[in-house]
């Protein structure tokens, strides 16, 4: 596996590479790797002839005061679990060469990116959405892989791409768990052992009202009975827990079309999300 650092590098990679006619898979990452990012190289090994990984801490999706500075940074270990994974390259770019001095252009989705984690992270998305643009043309893959976990960030991604006509198909890989049903996060490293034993109280508060409401139970009863679950548990402030349409996320109060059940609450310093498809029986 190569590692790249500037652009004049990862041009004439990604030239070789399409000089054979070989496709591309891109999986965009933040780093501090686990087995949910795996879990898209895998996904991304079946979909194309070679797999780019990039690892970028972005800074302007985090607000003034989130955890830019303390995010985990795993350079080494990352790049060793890329290439036992059989990732062909690594675009690892320098802050200087996202942003060089001057630069000046922002990406911004409207709608999908007011509501739920847009609402309570100003400017979160615009920052995804930005650096998302930025290596999608950098490396011009054919295809580029999320994790579910980000359920919104999936959509607003293929709104972008849609919306942009970028030539790039967006697939999104479902949520990878710990064995007591955790979602495996780059952030559950900051939880203190007696909090990651009340995280799982999130996955199983969703899970219980997902299939409460699969069966027709009332959709207001069982949201109210999950916040229950976790403010018992030790969350709070808790951001959402809200049933949404699964395409354009508009709150629904009725289980009468494809949903998506989505929540996002703080334990201790930490903030979790998680989501789950709520599955007509
Ligand atoms: O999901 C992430 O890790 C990040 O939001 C992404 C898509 C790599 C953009 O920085």
């Amino acid at each position: 596996m190569q590692t790249v650092r500037d652009l004049e590098s990862l041009r004439a990679e990604i030239a070789s590479f399409r000089e054979k006619g070989e496709t591309i898979a891109l999986v965009p990452t933040m780093g501090a790797l686990h087995d949910g990012h795996m879990a898209l190289i895998e996904a991304a090994k079946t979909r194309a002839d070679r797999v780019v990984a990039s690892i970028f801490v972005n800074p302007r999706q985090f607000g003034p005061n989130e955890d830019l500075d303390a995010y985990p940074r795993k350079e080494l270990a990352d790049a060793a679990m890329l290439q036992a994974a059989g990732c062909a390259l690594l675009w690892l770019p320098p802050v200087e060469v996202m942003y060089p001095e001057g630069y000046a252009t922002n990406v911004s989705v409207s709608g999908i990116t007011e509501m739920l984690d847009g609402a309570a992270r100003p400017g979160h998305f615009d920052g995804v959405a930005t650096v998302v643009s930025k290596l999608f043309n950098q490396v011009r893959p054919d295809i580029a892989l999320f994790g579910e976990k980000d359920y919104q960030q999936l959509l607003v991604i293929r709104r972008m791409v849609t919306d942009l006509n970028m030539p790039i198909e967006v697939e999104g890989v479902t949520t990878q768990r710990d064995e007591d049903g955790l979602a495996l996060s780059s952030r559950n490293a900051y939880l203190a052992p007696e909090e990651r034993e009340a995280a799982r109280a999130l996955p199983r508060a969703l899970g219980e009202a997902a299939r409460s409401i699969a069966a027709g139970g009332d959709v207001a009863e069982a949201l109210a009975k999950a916040v229950a679950q976790l403010e018992k548990a030790g969350f709070g402030p808790i951001d959402y827990v809200s049933l949404r349409d699964a395409e354009t996320l508009e709150p629904i109060e009725q289980f009468d079309r494809p949903a998506r059940l989505l929540a996002a609450a703080r334990l201790g310093r930490t903030r979790l999300i998680d989501n789950l498809p709520v599955l007509a029986e």
